[in-house]
């Protein structure tokens, strides 16, 4: 499964890049206005910092608007993946641009009606949000898990992109489900990391180590 950031903060994702980890950044206009930076400008730096997509998210609603930012966002740099909202024209637009070998990633997906229509669109990534769903009184899990099927079942391209991630276990189910992708903010992709088992065997390792007087360098 590969791991995305959800963020537009650049020390964030420098730190993760710096793992090898990190196989690509997804942004969206929230999170650029929390980071304070000119779209344009964090964006290209953002492109910079990774190998791997980097999502520009689409403002306009209508297909002719989506059109022209998506002419303007893609000459950012060559990893620039074009998110487009998941309504007519959102699907309209992933559709002329997929076809002129554009990556697009479709966001705000609750249903799997919806990643079925975006599949057939040529959507690079479909975006379920799964912490919005649950949000709502239903299961984010049980949306990937459907989706997953239904895309098997046809030998859909598209890649399930798990977004709206808000803790650990979800990425672990994402991962038992066999989600393509899921974009996490910095937080909880630290906590991946984490075990209190493993911090409690260094340190009586280390202990230990001390004892023996020895160095290794
Ligand atoms: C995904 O691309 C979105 O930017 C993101 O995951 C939204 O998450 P939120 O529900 O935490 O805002």
């Amino acid at each position: 499964m590969k791991f995305f950031v959800d963020t537009a903060e650049i020390d964030d994702i420098k730190e993760l890049a710096a793992t090898g980890l990190l196989d690509g950044v997804t942004t969206n206009p929230s999170l650029i206005a929390k980071s304070g930076r000119d779209f344009m400008e964090v964006t290209k730096e953002i492109c910079g910092l990774v190998d791997g997509p980097v999502s520009a998210e689409v403002v306009a609603l209508d297909h002719d608007t989506m059109m022209k930012e998506a002419e303007v966002l893609r000459k950012i740099a060559d990893n620039v993946c074009i998110k487009v909202p998941l309504t007519v024209d959102g699907l309209k637009t992933c559709k002329a641009l997929t076809e002129d070998g554009t990556m697009v990633n479709v966001t705000l997906c609750f249903s799997a009606n919806q990643a079925l229509l975006a599949a057939k669109a040529g959507a690079t990534f479909i975006s379920p949000f799964v912490g919005r769903h649950d949000d709502n009184g239903f299961d984010g899990m049980d949306l990937i898990e459907d989706i997953r099927l239904i895309y098997d079942n046809y030998g859909f391209e598209t890649e399930i992109l798990v977004a709206s991630v808000r803790h650990v276990t979800h990425v672990l189910e994402s991962a038992k489900i066999g989600a393509d992708v899921m974009t996490a903010p910095p937080k909880v992709i630290h906590g991946l990391f984490k075990h209190v088992l493993t911090d409690k065997g260094i340190e009586g390792f280390l202990a230990d180590w001390e004892k023996t007087g020895q160095s290794i360098l």
